[in-house]
């Protein structure tokens, strides 16, 4: 597209990262997560979306719903969080969303008791809790993860609701209202994306476990017989979906659940699972449910959940095979995986559709004559990318600054720009990931920009 030539910059080893630490603090300084209510000290497991983290996060929320809902046999959907209570009684999760925790009376911490081996003892941090001889455990007790509130203004038993533990139930209960509404035949599926609530005995890990997060869930209605088939479709579907957003392959990968893992609605289940600096662990869960939820709405409400097949004139309770994946949980995989550490420069290599910014415009000196182009490249570019605009410090400066949020493309206009420049009419385009600079002309620089955002590769 150019005559100039590119101008490569020298090679520097490149890390990955290797503990949260470094990510949360280079979250806070930049914008994408902040510690919630942190002038009071904070609130355990709880983060604020900055500016750049609320752009992240909606790109990731599109590029799902795009990649369900280009589909012709996927409905959207926005159900309530709050719920009829029996919502959760047919569902099973007020008897059985439940974990076994213990006390300890000596530090007073708290744990599960089913992960003690991950957990550590308050009295001394590389003991798990129980091995220390001061360790006072209690009996396991069984504790509910859903958090209790209450509808209107009285506080008694009559009036008990629950913030939903998982978006699904709001897509079961609707099953009937999308598939008429939408006169959809089986097999189709319902998408939703959404808040959920768990209280979590041990939330931590940043995003990773939190006690608000989002889900973005998809229940696919077949019939009974079709459910495996479906089953490995949608996971073979879903682990696309994350490569599609930049995730290295190398670096994700499926667990399958074994009889003891198994959630009490499911038939069988696989982890999408990525390899984050403390391991491997789950990012999404793809679940065949069988007819358990759709059969149990059917029986607590005593209203018919059941699809007639014209085809075929037969009745029957759908299968479901469930997609749900964290939003909070994939967009940290979605830093993990672009996080860099270059020589000086810290890098996120993250894909140009999730980036917070896609264009930087830097004019190369606070000066008026470079001002004029620089202000009419910084109006095309906004009108066809979410950009930014730069003019204070350095220029090294300020594409550290733009490496360090994600940024692509740097557009600098210098002194050969103008009319009686080198090269009137052209800009320079620095390109984040091999810090290559090619120079172009201004009215090439849009489709410039559109084909590199199309051709990008994960490195
Ligand atoms: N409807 C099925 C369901 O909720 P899940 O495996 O319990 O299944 C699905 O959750 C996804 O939701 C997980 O893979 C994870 O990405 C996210 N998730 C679950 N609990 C979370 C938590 N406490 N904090 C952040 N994300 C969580």
């Amino acid at each position: 597209m150019s005559d100039q030539p590119i101008v490569t910059a020298a090679p520097t080893e490149s890390k990955e990262l290797t503990s949260f630490a470094d990510l949360v603090s280079l979250c806070k300084r930049r914008g994408f997560v902040f510690p919630s209510s942190e002038i009071y000290g904070g609130i355990g497991s709880c983060w604020d979306y900055g500016p750049l983290g609320v752009e992240l996060k909606l790109n990731i929320k599109n590029s799902w719903w795009k990649a369900m809902t280009d589909r012709d046999d996927v409905e959207g959907l926005d159900a309530s969080i709050l719920m009829h209570p029996r919502t959760w009684e047919a569902s099973g999760h007020v008897e059985g969303f439940v974990d076994p925790l213990v006390d300890c009376k000596t530090c007073k911490g708290r744990f599960r008791a089913d992960k003690l081996e991950h957990a550590s003892c308050g009295k001394k941090l590389s003991l798990q809790p129980g091995k220390h001889s001061e360790c006072a455990l209690t009996e396991p007790r069984l504790f509910n993860l859903m958090f209790k509130t209450h509808m209107g203004p009285l506080e008694d038993s009559a009036n008990i609701v629950y913030l939903r533990p998982e978006t699904a139930q709001g897509i079961f209960v609707n099953f009937e209202n999308v598939q008429q509404s939408a006169r959809q035949k089986i097999p189709f599926g319902i998408a939703q994306i959404g808040k959920a609530f768990r209280n979590e005995i041990t939330p931590g890990n940043f995003i990773f476990r939190t006690r608000e997060f989002e889900q973005m869930e998809m229940q696919f209605f077949v019939k009974p017989g079709t459910d495996m088939e479906w089953f490995e479709n949608w996971k073979q579907t879903r682990i696309d979906w994350h490569i599609s957003n930049g995730l290295r392959r190398s670096k994700l990968r499926f667990h399958q659940h074994g009889p003891t893992e198994l959630a009490h609605y499911a038939k069988a289940a696989f982890d999408v699972e990525y390899e984050f600096p403390i391991g491997w662990q789950e990012i999404e869960g793809v679940h065949n449910r069988s007819d358990f939820d759709l059969k149990r709405h059917q029986e607590f409400s005593g209203k018919k959940c059941e699809y007639f097949e014209e085809a075929t004139k037969e009745k029957f309770i759908p299968f479901v095979v469930e997609t749900s994946v964290g939003c909070d949980r994939s967009l940290l995989s979605v830093l993990c995986d672009a996080y860099r550490l270059e020589g000086e420069r810290t890098v996120l290599k993250l894909h140009p559709k999730l980036a917070p910014y896609k264009v930087a415009v830097f004019p190369l000196m606070k000066k008026p004559e470079l001002l004029e182009l620089t202000d009419k490249v910084f109006g095309t570019v906004k009108k066809h990318f979410r950009s930014t605009y730069d003019e204070s410090g350095t220029i090294g400066k300020r594409y550290r600054r733009q490496d360090e949020i994600g940024t692509p493309y740097c557009v600098t206009i210098d002194y050969d720009a103008l009319a009686n420049g080198a090269h009137p009419g052209t800009v320079t385009i620095r390109e984040r990931d091999q810090m290559t600079q090619e120079r172009i002309p201004v009215e090439n620089v849009v489709a410039y920009i559109q084909d590199k955002m199309a051709n990008w590769k994960s490195e």
